[in-house]
């Protein structure tokens, strides 16, 4: 019979107290205590997110914002999703979110999805928290397979996933729908096994 891996998922509690740590950033597990920040985050950069991401048009109140908070931490508890508030470690300052989602246990795979403020782009945070996440998820987590895809003419978010390292495997077209629009996939992926 084939040995099952389980992922390692910290708890939710220990992962806030002891967050992931890169040079310029801190990664936290969602928590309510960040709701306001985070609707405020998402409220001003609503277009900048809007035109890539499905949920921002749901995402319209604080209530609602809360609501994904919980549901984040109930994803979390249960090794669904592991979804992290990014900050600036000197600043404390809001800048994104990056996680792990749809983690299979079985397979040791889990999709990695990402967004930042608008005006923080253009400094390569996402490219560093993202690839904390990534090492973390492989060393920690035990995951085995990373995958992550942008939208074709996502050309900000190519260029995080080429910068990190991840093969390109497919197209899957129209896998979104997006602002009033269709978006083609360019799907990559990352093996632990990889170079
Ligand atoms: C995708 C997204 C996170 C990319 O943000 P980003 O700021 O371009 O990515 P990074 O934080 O890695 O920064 C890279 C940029 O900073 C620059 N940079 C400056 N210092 C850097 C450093 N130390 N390391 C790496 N890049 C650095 C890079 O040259 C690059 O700039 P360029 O695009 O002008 O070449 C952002 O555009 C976003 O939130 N988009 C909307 C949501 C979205 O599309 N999510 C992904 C869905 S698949």
């Amino acid at each position: 019979m084939t040995k099952v891996v389980p992922l390692a998922i910290p708890p939710r509690a220990s992962a806030r107290q002891h967050p992931l740590e890169s040079p310029r950033l801190l990664l936290q597990p969602l928590d309510t205590t960040d709701a306001q920040e985070l609707w405020a985050a998402i409220e001003g950069s609503r277009q900048h997110l809007g035109r890539w991401l499905p949920w921002v048009p749901f995402t319209d109140s604080l209530t609602a914002t809360l609501r994904f908070i919980e549901a984040s931490a109930i994803d979390w508890d249960t090794g669904r999703s592991l979804r992290y508030l990014i900050r600036e470690r000197g600043s404390r300052r809001l800048l994104g979110v990056v996680g792990l989602d749809a983690c299979v246990h079985l397979h040791r795979a889990a999709e990695l999805g990402y967004w930042l403020k608008r005006d923080v782009t253009g400094h390569g945070f996402m490219t560093e928290a993202a690839r904390t996440l990534v090492d973390a998820g492989f060393q920690r987590l035990h995951l085995h397979r990373i995958r992550c895809a942008a939208a074709t003419d996502n050309h900000a978010s190519l260029q995080v996933i080429a910068r990190l390292g991840f093969r390109f495997e497919g197209l899957a077209r129209h896998a979104e729908w997006v602002d009033a629009r269709w978006l083609d996939h360019a799907v990559f992926a990352k093996l632990a096994t990889d170079d």
